[in-house]
């Protein structure tokens, strides 16, 4: 039933994100010094257009604000230019689009089904709908398959192509990438697509220098804010060519976007400023540590994963091929017993993308709260004894004690 005050329904939400295992790959829990900037009175003003360029009077301040978080995601990222106004990763996509391309030309990226994400190139998007896409995917093994991006290319000459995913969870090779492109380029008098990379899932990782950065690689980097990054939602996008950001700025602002979301940009900047911490560094070495201890625990209970493990903070766990469960079981029965996840769809999936084979995993929101691999160790263990549980069809009575499994586990990390 809904309730009477949205003040109520945001206290059960603050409880569900306490007294839940968050295994959202996307998601976090950011400080809560980036939470007071989101709340704050930033949100009052109007400031369409760039620092010291706007369309507004009394913006001095906001522009003190823009272009502090500008200087800390060029420092934080080590590069040239930034525009940090994009209100998601979606539109920081289209702003990249509408900047480099004109509707129709051809585009390549990576299938959703393989681990890509909707705007680069679903047809269910505007990417697919206003693009030419042609889409590459995974082997055999689950791995980039780098040989078939490289005939794609040669075959349709995209206008640009796209590098990274939502769901991958091993290291991607931003320089493998490159060099097809350039080796393109020489058969092409030195003419090659754009190369766009976006790092959304893997932002955090890429900030602590423990996953390879495409900057200095790529031509144009995308990415949220809000997932490894664990800043507020949000997008941004970021190169070193002074003829792109200027493309991209024209796009993002009046191209696709009115007013900034000046409070969303502050608390972009204290996540970048946080994410330069030698704190950061740890947590986000912690979050490799998890995955692997994570992804292990189920590989020895005899479950399957996409790509065989993991090298950053995600893997796809195969559960229908593990034991006959659908990824929308998977998740609607975990869910029952205190623990998130999203079904995902496995490459080459038998099943459509509503039941799905697999559930995604990831372990940046509980690495937030402190958990470390013993406490994912215990964790794996609840979620394979309970599926095969679900499996047998006797979850209803299995359900409050493995509930209570789940709660006195996420107390035992509190203490
Ligand atoms: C790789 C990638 N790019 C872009 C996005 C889109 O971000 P948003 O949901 O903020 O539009 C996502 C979101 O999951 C993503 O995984």
């Amino acid at each position: 039933m809904i309730k009477e005050s949205y003040e109520e329904i945001i206290e059960l939400e603050r409880q569900r994100q306490e007294h839940n295992v968050e295994l959202i790959a996307s998601e976090n829990f950011p400080s809560q010094r980036v939470l007071n900037a989101c709340g704050s009175i930033l949100t009052n003003k109007y400031a369409e257009g760039y620092p010291g360029k706007r369309y507004y009077g009394g913006c001095e301040f906001i522009d003190m604000i823009e272009t502090k978080a500008i200087e800390d995601v060029c420092k934080l990222f080590g590069c040239k230019f930034a525009n940090v106004q994009p209100h998601s990763g979606s539109s920081a996509n289209q702003a990249v689009y509408r900047a480099l391309l004109k509707k129709g030309d051809v585009v390549l990226g990576m299938d959703l089904g393989a681990g890509g994400h909707l705007t680069h190139g679903h047809k269910m998007s505007f990417s697919g709908q206003d693009y030419e896409i042609y889409s590459y995917g995974v082997d055999e093994n689950g791995i980039i398959d780098y040989k078939q991006f490289e005939k794609l290319l040669n075959e349709h000459n995209p206008k640009m192509v796209i590098v990274g995913a939502s769901s991958y969870s091993r290291t991607i090779d931003y320089q493998k990438f490159k060099d097809i492109l350039d080796k393109y380029a020489k058969k092409h008098d030195g003419e090659r697509p754009y190369y766009m990379v976006d790092m959304a899932h893997v932002a955090g990782l890429i900030a602590a220098g423990i996953h390879p950065s495409p900057v200095g690689i790529a031509d144009v980097i995308t990415s949220t804010t809000h997932k490894t990054l664990r800043g507020p939602r949000g997008g941004l996008i970021i190169t070193d060519s002074e003829e792109i950001i200027k493309e991209i700025n024209k796009a993002v602002f009046p191209g696709i976007q009115g007013g900034p979301l000046e409070h969303i940009i502050a608390a972009k900047g204290i996540c970048f400023e946080e994410a330069a911490t030698p704190e950061f560094k740890k947590y986000a070495k912690q979050i490799i540590k998890n995955a692997k201890a994570f992804s292990e625990a189920f590989i020895n209970g005899g479950f399957k994963i996409i790509s065989g493990g993991t090298d950053n903070h995600m893997f796809v766990l195969d559960v229908y091929n593990s034991i006959g469960v659908t990824g929308k079981v998977c998740e609607t029965e975990l869910d029952k017993i205190h623990i998130t996840v999203n079904k995902n769809q496995i490459p080459n999936d038998t099943l459509p993308p509503l039941k799905s084979s697999g559930v995604r995993i990831g372990v940046p929101a509980m690495t937030t709260k402190g958990w470390k691999e013993k406490d994912f160790e215990k964790l794996a263990k609840i979620i394979m004894d309970y599926l095969k549980i679900v499996k047998e069809e006797k979850q209803e009575e299995a359900r409050e004690e493995y509930t209570k499994k789940v709660v006195d586990l996420i107390e035992s990390v509190k203490k």
